[in-house]
């Protein structure tokens, strides 16, 4: 399974391109908004410019004309630019004439298995699933993830899964589980999932060993 960071903060993004282990971007307006930053142009060209791999970017049209109008201009930002769009008749709309020109679409907003099979039927290159959001009603999120999966793989669909709304690094390890190709996380569950009490022990009790020996 792949990382991607579910992020618009640049500071965010040094770090973690540094690791090495982040193939790509998400972001939505929401995560814009908590940048105060609306000029999604210059944020999505900066953040190719620090990791090289797919990075979503959304459109604000409700309307296919007015997505398909902003996709095609969202694409020639950047040669890995993926174009976020909502699942809704218009989205799918969009999606199908998008994903005939060649352009790439992450479908968003998923909650439900039938959602994503029509997302793979558009022609979409990935459908996320926002895990978090169903659970927060107490409906199991990484359930969705599963029955996806299982969908796209009975028929073949080239579509990716992006498990997203990811909000703890157990949810990480359940789309590792669930065969998700994907996961978007935010920069905190990253660090999480680098942390392990044991290890920082471990550390500790290397290093003190080690200068008992050096200082004799
Ligand atoms: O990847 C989607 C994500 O940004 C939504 O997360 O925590 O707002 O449900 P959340």
């Amino acid at each position: 399974m792949h990382i991607f960071l579910d992020t618009a903060n640049f500071d965010e993004l040094r770090s973690a391109a540094k690791l090495g282990v982040v193939s790509g971007v998400t972001t939505n307006p929401s995560l814009m908004a908590k940048e105060n930053n609306a000029d999604l142009k210059s944020v999505i060209t900066e953040i190719a410019s620090i990791i090289d791999g797919p990075i979503s970017a959304e459109v604000i049209s409700l309307d296919a004309a007015g997505m398909i109008k902003e996709a095609r201009d969202i694409a020639k930002w950047s040669p890995n630019v993926v174009v976020k769009i909502p699942i809704t008749p218009a989205g799918l709309e969009a999606t199908s004439v998008l994903s005939k020109e060649h352009i790439k679409c992450n479908l968003t907003l998923c909650f439900s298995p039938n959602q994503a099979l029509l997302v793979a039927l558009a022609g979409a290159a990935y459908v996320s699933p926002f895990v978090g959001r169903l659970d927060d009603i107490t409906h199991d999120g990484m359930q969705l993830v599963t029955d996806v999966v299982t969908i796209y793989k009975q028929y073949d669909f080239s579509t990716q899964v992006i498990a997203a709304s990811i909000r703890h690094p157990l949810h990480c390890l359940s789309a590792a589980k669930a065969g998700a190709h994907i996961a978007t996380v935010p920069y905190k569950v990253l660090m999480q999932m680098i942390k392990h009490p044991l290890t920082d022990i471990g550390i500790e009790r290397f290093m003190a060993d080690w200068n008992s020996i050096s200082k004799t």
